[in-house]
C-alpha cells in the first residue's frame, strides 16, 4: 500500500490505476471504525484498485464545530487500509488541498443550493459547501469509477447524488448500508467522545427509529402522527437535544406527508457536545 501525501503524485498514481476496473474511491476523515471499513470491503469487492482518503475538512467544520479536536487516528487508520487491501491512501495536509496563493486561500468552492440548507444543513450553515467543495476536488484528483458513501449520512449522500448528476461526474455513486454497534448505535468517529450517559441517552435515537419502522408496518403513513408519537409518546432523555426528526424524499430532502416505501426517516441529535445522526429509509 502506498501512501501519498502530494496531489500531483496522487495524480500520477490514478493514471496508472484507470488501466484497470476502477479505481474505487473511499473517502473518509479518518478516525476508521466498522462503519468505513464496509465501504472499503465493498469497493474491494466491485473494483481491481480502491483508493482511501484521509482528510480532515476544515471546509465543512462550522466556527463552533470540533474540527479542533476531531480525532485523529493516523496509524492505525494505514494499518487497517493496509490489511483491507486498499491500494492508495491519500492523506493530504490542508495547505497541500487548500494551497494559499499570494496570501489568499482558493475562491472557488461547490454550492448544492437550496439541498445544502436542509436537514444537517439547516444548523450548520456552509457544511455541505464544504463536503462538495472537497468531493468534487477528490473526484478530479482520483478520477473514480464508483465512489462509496455510508447511508448513515443520508443528506450528505443526496447532496453528492445530486452533485454528480448537475456537473456530468462520470461516476457512480454507491450507498452502503449502515453499520451499528451491539446495542443499536449507528458507528460514528464521533462516538468516542461520548460519555457513558450520554451513550445511553444517544440510545433514544434507534429505538425511536425502530418505533416509527413498526408503526409504519403496523399502516400507520401520517408523518404527523408518527412525529407525534415519537416526540410525545417516548419523550427524548433530557441530556438529549433533538436538532430533528424529518421525514423526507431521499433524493431532494423535501419533507412528505406520509411515509411511504423510499421515504427517508431521519433523527439528529446532540447527547452534550456531539451531534448525532441517524436513519433508515421506509422498506
Ligand atoms: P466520515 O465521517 O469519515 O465518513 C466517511 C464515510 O463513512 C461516509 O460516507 C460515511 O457516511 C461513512 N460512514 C460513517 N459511519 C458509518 C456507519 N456507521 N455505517 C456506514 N457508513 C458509515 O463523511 C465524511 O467523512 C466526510 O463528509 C467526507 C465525505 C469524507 C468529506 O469530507
Amino acid at each position: 500500500m502506498q501512501i501519498i501525501k502530494t496531489v500531483k503524485e496522487m495524480q500520477r498514481e490514478c493514471r496508472f490505476l484507470r488501466r484497470s476496473k476502477g479505481p474505487g474511491l473511499v473517502p473518509t476523515m479518518g478516525a476508521l471504525h466498522a462503519g468505513h471499513i464496509s465501504l472499503v470491503r465493498r469497493a474491494r469487492s466491485e473494483n481491481d484498485a480502491i483508493a482511501a482518503s484521509i482528510f480532515v475538512n476544515p471546509l465543512q467544520f462550522g466556527p463552533n464545530e470540533d474540527l479542533a479536536k476531531y480525532p485523529r487516528t493516523f496509524e492505525d487508520d494505514c494499518q487497517q487500509l493496509e490489511r483491507e487491501g486498499v491500494d492508495l491512501v491519500f492523506a493530504p495536509a490542508e495547505e497541500e488541498m487548500y494551497p494559499r496563493i499570494n496570501g489568499l486561500k482558493p475562491q472557488t468552492t461547490v454550492d448544492p443550493g437550496p439541498i445544502a440548507m436542509r436537514l444537517d444543513g439547516a444548523s450548520r450553515r456552509g457544511h455541505f459547501i464544504g463536503v462538495a467543495t472537497v468531493v468534487a476536488k477528490l473526484f478530479h484528483i482520483v478520477q473514480p469509477d464508483r465512489a462509496y458513501f455510508g447511508q448513515k449520512d443520508a443528506a450528505q449522500l443526496a447532496v453528492l447524488r445530486q452533485m454528480v448528476r448537475d456537473l456530468d461526474f462520470d461516476i457512480e455513486v454507491v450507498s452502503c448500508p449502515i453499520v451499528r454497534d451491539n446495542d443499536g448505535l449507528a458507528l460514528s468517529s464521533r462516538n468516542r467522545y461520548l460519555s457513558p450517559e450520554e451513550r445511553q441517552a444517544a440510545l433514544w435515537i434507534p429505538r425511536t427509529l425502530r418505533m416509527i419502522e413498526d408503526r409504519i408496518a403496523q399502516g400507520e403513513r401520517r408523518c404527523s402522527e408518527l412525529t407525534h408519537e415519537a416526540v410525545k409518546g417516548s419523550k427524548e432523555p433530557a441530556s438529549l437535544a433533538l436538532d430533528y426528526l424529518a421525514f423526507v424524499d431521499p433524493d431532494t430532502l423535501l419533507p412528505v406527508a406520509e411515509a411511504v416505501p423510499g421515504t427517508l426517516v431521519a433523527i439528529a441529535a446532540k447527547a452534550g457536545d456531539t451531534r448525532l445522526i441517524d436513519n433508515f429509509l421506509v422498506p
